[in-house]
């Protein structure tokens, strides 16, 4: 039997008419396996833990039983068709002639056949296919059994669905899974040894991409990171995947990374019902009891823990009605930047070609990474050193008031990051000049590594930076505070 067969489907339609939601059960291959919680989802309190983890559940499902949630923008794979005739096979099952969707190919074998329109739509299981004569335009398909009720001419269906994210699936099991997680968590049993840690998927963030200002990372970049690895680091280069494993992988972290992201989305709608929100809320009151009762002895006394919490439950049932929405909102939320994030004019092109490398212009590169205008120099120090003064700052935690216990630069994972030694050549988002001029122009997503581009610098500025750092390698720090010297800049 092949092992990425469907072995049973539902079709639920989610909350408020979703869509279509598929159950992929690819069971007999992957190991058991299981997503784990964010600690964000665990330290909710009980009624509103169960909700998330429902919800995500219902969308998403396990490692064994994958959802595809319609609403995404996630290629979840499967040829698409119409049928065009149906015909009885004698003494044995039905023969479909069917003509293939726009922009699918159909496939050489196929296993299963599910139906999306039509009077077969409701069937439990998917139906199971004998043998497929692929044609140019129209395809015959002879399934395996007489179909009962018999389809229509014009009904819909998907043929080996959910086959992408299948594959995906099982490649990311096997070459990632032991770095990034099951999750894509970055925690799996190898994460521990490692500096950097393996990226954690589930905010959605990437840091190296060609894409716009706090746009999401394209398919494109995901296919360079995978391609080329990210020198410097451990995540290793997987340049003899074959481009069909490949393209899997891409759709299965992006479908995880949108897991994650959901995820998130809804604690953040939920944060109030978190143990951690209702211990302050208990703080405050009993600090606001303990001032009140020096002058009223009478003053009403602060709740217990156990009351806040009862009252929390309580809240949380209150709200049930609107959850749905809460819940529809996230789903849309995040399908918008994920479905903008491969188109072209989200991609950032300069709109100069390439500024000539010459002693002038990295001159001007030069006085630019010393300016107030940029600041590079506060983070990179004034050799290209990574060791600014801001390297010895205590840096805000973001989205708090507090900061972190130990001095230098984080990233939104809250992981120590220093800026890069610009004087050793090494670019982890690619070294192509146009990598290094995406890199100041949208910043290193989810650092304090800053996006220049648009507003801050213009493009022809952008490119006397990339001239400058791309020849301090070569020119030694001392450059950095002289003019460079122009035997030096032509003898590369
Ligand atoms: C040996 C450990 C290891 C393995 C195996 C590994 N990675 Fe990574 N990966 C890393 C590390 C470490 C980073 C973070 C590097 C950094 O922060 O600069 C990373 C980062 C990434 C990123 C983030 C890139 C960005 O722009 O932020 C993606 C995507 C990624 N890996 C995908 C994969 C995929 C897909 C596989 C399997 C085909 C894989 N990795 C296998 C260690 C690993
Ligand atoms: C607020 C601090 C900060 C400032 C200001 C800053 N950087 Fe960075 N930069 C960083 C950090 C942190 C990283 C490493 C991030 C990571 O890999 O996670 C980095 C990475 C880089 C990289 C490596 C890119 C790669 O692909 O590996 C380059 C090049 C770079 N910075 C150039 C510059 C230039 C040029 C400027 C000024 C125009 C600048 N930076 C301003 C913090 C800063």
């Amino acid at each position: 039997m092949n092992s990425a067969s469907m072995t049973s489907n539902r079709r639920t339609v989610s909350l408020v008419s979703l869509g279509l939601s598929l159950l992929l059960c690819g069971c007999g291959d992957a190991p058991k396996a299981r997503f784990s919680w964010s600690k964000e989802t665990d330290d909710l309190t009980p009624m509103a833990n169960a909700w998330v983890k429902r919800a995500v559940l219902q969308n998403f499902g396990t490692p064994n039983e994958l959802v595809a949630w319609e609403r995404l923008p996630v290629e979840y794979g499967g040829f698409a068709g119409t049928v065009t005739a149906v015909e009885t096979v004698e003494g044995g099952g039905t023969k479909l002639t069917v003509k293939r969707g726009e922009g699918t190919t159909a496939p050489a074998s196929a296993r299963q056949l599910l139906w999306k329109s039509g009077a077969r739509v409701d069937e439990a299981e998917p139906d199971g296919v004998a043998s497929i004569v692929a044609g140019e335009t129209e395809s015959t398909v002879l399934m395996a059994q007489r179909l009962d009720p018999v389809p229509d001419v014009g009904d819909e269906f998907v043929l080996n669905p959910g086959n992408r994210l299948l594959d995906g699936r099982r490649s990311y099991l096997k070459n990632c899974m032991h770095c990034h997680g099951v999750a894509g968590d970055g925690a799996g049993p190898t994460a521990r040894y490692l500096n950097p840690l393996p990226r954690d998927f589930r905010r959605g963030v990437m840091k190296f991409t060609s894409t716009r200002p706090g746009e999401r990372v394209s398919r494109d970049d995901l296919a360079r990171t995978i391609r080329d690895g990210i020198p410097g680091t451990y995540m290793p280069s997987f340049l003899l995947m074959a481009p069909e494993e490949m393209t899997a992988v891409i759709e299965y972290v992006r479908w995880l990374s949108m897991r994650g992201e959901f995820e998130k989305r809804l604690n953040d709608e939920l944060k109030d019902f978190s143990r951690t929100a209702i211990a302050e809320q208990g703080k405050n009151a009993r600090l606001e009891y303990e001032a009140a009762v020096k002058n009223d002895p009478d003053a009403e006394r602060p709740p217990t823990a156990d009351e806040l919490a009862t009252r929390a439950e309580e809240d949380f049932r209150g709200m049930a009605e609107d959850l749905e929405f809460v819940f529809v909102d996230a789903g849309d939320l995040m399908a918008g930047p994920w479905e903008r994030a491969d188109a072209t004019d989200n991609i950032i092109t300069p709109s100069i070609a390439r500024v000539a490398d010459t002693p002038e212009s990295r001159e001007k590169g030069r006085v630019l990474y010393l300016s107030q205008k940029t600041k590079c120099y506060t983070c990179h120090g004034s050799t290209g050193k990574g060791d600014g003064p801001a390297t010895e700052d205590f840096w805000a935690i973001t989205g708090s008031s507090e900061t972190y216990p130990e001095r230098g630069l984080h990233d939104e994972w809250g992981h120590l990051v220093p800026p890069r030694d610009l004087t050793r050549g090494q670019y982890r988002g690619g070294r192509r000049p146009i990598d290094v001029f995406r890199r100041l122009y949208a910043g290193i997503k989810g650092t304090p590594m800053p996006a220049f581009g648009g507003t801050g610098l213009t493009d022809e500025e952008i490119w006397h930076l990339v001239n400058y750092v791309m020849a301090m390698p070569f020119e030694g720090p001392s450059t950095t505070t002289a003019n460079p010297s122009p035997t030096v800049a032509t003898s590369r």
